[in-house]
């Protein structure tokens, strides 16, 4: 059920997930009057979002505007996936969008901050329009990282988000649980270079879930497309 697109380059990948993306948004608009998205940060996804934001054929005010997840880090950080959103997307004609943060506030992502969030996720949809991941090449996805102490509760959790800290993850993070994700019309992987097509390969492969998280959402049983450049 994984659909492979490759682009010859970035330009027209981000311009091809934006149309396939728009679409979604505007058939979830057409249905229910509403649509919501669920964003990667990190470095991949800025061309896409320029792309995205700049569309006039999308009813930006229907539109709710979160992230698969984000760093615990105030929205002016450059780590923050919050800023990368803001500033490169939800400019133009994009502006209107409600945006949904997912960092609340404080220190750390404790229980209470987690109630913060899960209780400003409320206007939320139950279904996404969009789902659109990225993928690191220690084959985490959104922050399923390999050996994050919450990694069992994020792939196999009820709950909207869990706090979630890993090796490789630099701040504590905060996630979008996989069930979540999976709640969506249209579900993306966003990855570019050879490293990543190899990090995909291996992915692919038997072998534990643990190892790299990304398998879950590989192995589930729900059709989702890569895109793909070099
Ligand atoms: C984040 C992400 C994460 C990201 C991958 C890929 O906050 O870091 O949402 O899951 O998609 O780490 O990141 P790059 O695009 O920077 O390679």
């Amino acid at each position: 059920m994984l659909d492979r697109k490759s682009f010859a380059d970035r330009d027209t990948l981000a311009a091809e997930l934006a149309e396939a993306v728009a679409s979604r948004i505007n058939e979830a608009i057409e249905r229910d009057g509403i649509a919501s998205v669920a964003v990667s940060g990190g470095s991949t996804p800025a061309r896409f979002f320029a792309v995205l934001g700049k569309r006039k054929d999308i009813a930006w005010e229907k539109v709710l505007v979160t992230l698969v997840d984000e760093r615990w880090v105030d929205e002016l950080s450059k780590r923050s996936n919050a800023n990368l959103v803001n500033t490169k997307m939800l400019q133009g004609p994009a502006a209107t969008a409600r945006f949904i943060p997912l960092y609340s506030g404080g220190e750390e992502p404790d229980a209470e901050a987690l109630a913060r969030t899960t209780e400003a996720l409320k206007p939320l949809p139950q279904t996404f329009a969009a789902v659109v991941l990225g993928m690191g090449n220690d084959g985490h996805t959104a922050s399923f990282f390999p050996g994050g102490d919450a990694l069992e509760d994020a792939l196999n959790g009820e709950g909207p988000v869990v706090a979630i800290r890993a090796p490789g993850a630099g701040e504590p993070r905060i996630t979008f649980t996989l069930s979540r994700l999976l709640a969506t019309d249209g579900l993306y992987l966003h990855i570019e270079g050879d490293e990543k097509a190899e990090t995909l390969e291996k992915a692919l492969a038997d072998g534990p879930v643990e190892d790299m998280p990304v398998r879950a959402v590989l192995r589930a049983e729900r059709p989702m497309t890569v895109y793909w450049c070099p």
